[in-house]
């Protein structure tokens, strides 16, 4: 593909506002090479892409601590996919960081909740012990039930499975609402949400076409958020031999934290059965120690960016993927940077193990920020997702900045902005400094301020009238 095909790609070209292309001098690495690009080397300063075609597997692990750049990866690799070939990804987005990317790309979001429901009756596994126990515990963050009332559900769905009914939840609330009407209550206002649906209202099919995101960031609960995607991985690993997938190659499945606290067996099944499918799995974590040794051994590409644990350094060696030397270097990557290890199909002199400079990103500038009605600056989803992460402030007051900015559209006017941070608890000093970090002059945030107080003392004029 040449440089104008990139520039012909409207679709993408038109979404993504792309400053600069990070690659100096595309064309001659386009023709020399294939894969997706990431950077470049340490040493040599050679263009590497990554080309799983050549590779013993499809699958690639991710390892970093937070912050080092495991999810600019991603992004960039998904974006840089789009570009250059029919993309066909399916991403379990569990904090909703993938949106942007997704949409710029002309993908498709699956929004759990909004898009989609699920009754997670309908995948249990009745044969494990723990099955019950663990929508117990969901229904358990919510309900604030008792400790008897959450042995009454539990008996509940025990006895609805032993008869073999069709669960729901709203079905469960009637049986114990003979007896039990407070709970019978409680668990009403949960039926019919997104995960206690009467019925799951999606295909697992319709989930993999082109570029697609399931999007979990509605989910708020934890416990539940990693039960949903233990459940997804189990259906995606349950649905790779049947008919209903269109069976392609180079079909990704992305998955970035999700998997995390769950030992799941069946990502390792998707991880040894995988590549037979066509489907290259991606996952993305911050301890080796939380991928277990199937995952690992199929993974054909290792990516280790930043990491400081002992236990991932005793790993990395005992395994082959690093020696001493590299892992010695690894505790001072900078954002960005990282660690490579290959295995290909051909034995051949190529390089296995080497670092890259810096994830070389294509920034996506989606928020604008304005003053009245002129527009004063783009910001990258980078940029602002940094300044955000920096703030010293709670998660809770994270999520309600993210939630001004996408119902806003990501077009932020400044002055309203600065009213809701104030709104939400956020001193001023913050704001300010936050703003800056943002790139926003000094000017700007100044004129912002007068036009506040100019806003507030007609309010207050009007009040005394
Ligand atoms: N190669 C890079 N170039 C420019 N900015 C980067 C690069 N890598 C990471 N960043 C920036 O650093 C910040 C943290 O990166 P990222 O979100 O990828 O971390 P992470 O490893 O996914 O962390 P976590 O485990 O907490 O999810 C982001 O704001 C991102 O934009
Ligand atoms: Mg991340």
């Amino acid at each position: 593909m040449s440089l104008s095909s990139i520039s012909n790609s409207k679709e993408v070209i038109g979404k993504i506002y792309m400053k600069q292309m990070s690659e100096p001098d595309i064309r001659t690495i386009e023709e020399s090479s294939t894969g997706i690009y990431l950077g470049k080397t340490l040493i040599y300063s050679l263009p590497f892409f990554l080309d799983v075609s050549v590779l013993t597997s499809p699958h690639i692990a991710v390892i970093g601590m937070t912050g080092s750049g495991k999810t600019f990866m991603l992004k960039n690799f998904i974006i840089r996919n789009s570009v250059y070939s029919e993309p066909n990804m399916l991403i379990l987005d569990m904090n909703g960081e993938y949106r942007n990317v997704v949409q710029g790309a002309g993908g498709k979001i699956f929004r759990l909740g909004k898009d989609f429901k699920i009754n997670l009756f309908e995948f249990l596994d009745y044969n494990q012990d723990k099955a019950v126990d663990s929508v117990i515990e969901i229904i358990e963050a919510y309900t604030k039930m008792a400790k008897d009332e959450a042995a009454v559900v539990h008996n509940a769905i025990s006895c609805a499975i032993s008869n073999a009914e069709k669960i729901s939840l709203r079905a469960i609330a009637e049986t114990v609402g003979r007896n039990w009407p407070q709970l019978k209550l409680k668990l009403r206002r949960l039926a019919g949400s997104a995960v206690f649906a009467d019925a799951t209202s999606f295909t697992i099919s319709s989930l993999f076409k082109s570029l697609t995101s399931i999007d979990l960031s509605e989910i708020e609960s934890d416990v539940e958020k990693n039960f949903i995607s233990y459940i997804l991985v189990r259906l995606i690993s349950e649905s790779l031999n049947k008919e209903s997938i269109n069976q392609k190659t180079n079909k990704f499945i992305i998955l970035d934290e999700a998997w995390k606290s769950v030992e799941n067996i069946y990502l390792s099944r998707l991880f040894r059965e995988g590549r037979k499918y066509g489907f290259g799995i991606i996952v993305a974590s911050q301890l080796i120690g939380d991928i277990n040794n199937v995952i690992l051994s199929n993974s054909s590409c290792v990516l280790v960016f930043k990491v400081q644990n002992m236990e991932d350094f005793r790993i990395l060696e005992d395994t082959g993927i690093a020696n001493k030397e590299h892992i010695s270097r690894m505790p001072n990557l900078d954002m960005g940077e990282c660690f490579v290890y290959l295995s290909f199909k051909k034995e051949n002199s190529r390089l296995k193990r080497f670092f890259i400079k810096k994830i070389d990103g294509l920034p996506i500038y989606s928020h604008r920020i304005y003053i009245g009605d002129k527009m004063e600056l783009e910001i990258s989803d980078e940029k602002f997702e940094l300044a955000t992460r920096n703030m010293q402030i709670e998660n809770k007051a994270r999520l309600k900045i993210a939630n001004f900015v996408e119902e806003n559209g990501n077009n932020i006017e400044i002055t309203a902005f600065m009213q809701f941070l104030t709104s939400i608890g956020i001193s001023r000093a913050e704001i300010v400094s936050y703003l800056k970090r943002m790139g926003v002059s000094d000017a700007v945030i100044v004129e912002a301020y007068e036009r506040i107080s100019k806003i507030a003392i007609e309010i207050k004029e009007y009040d005394e009238k």
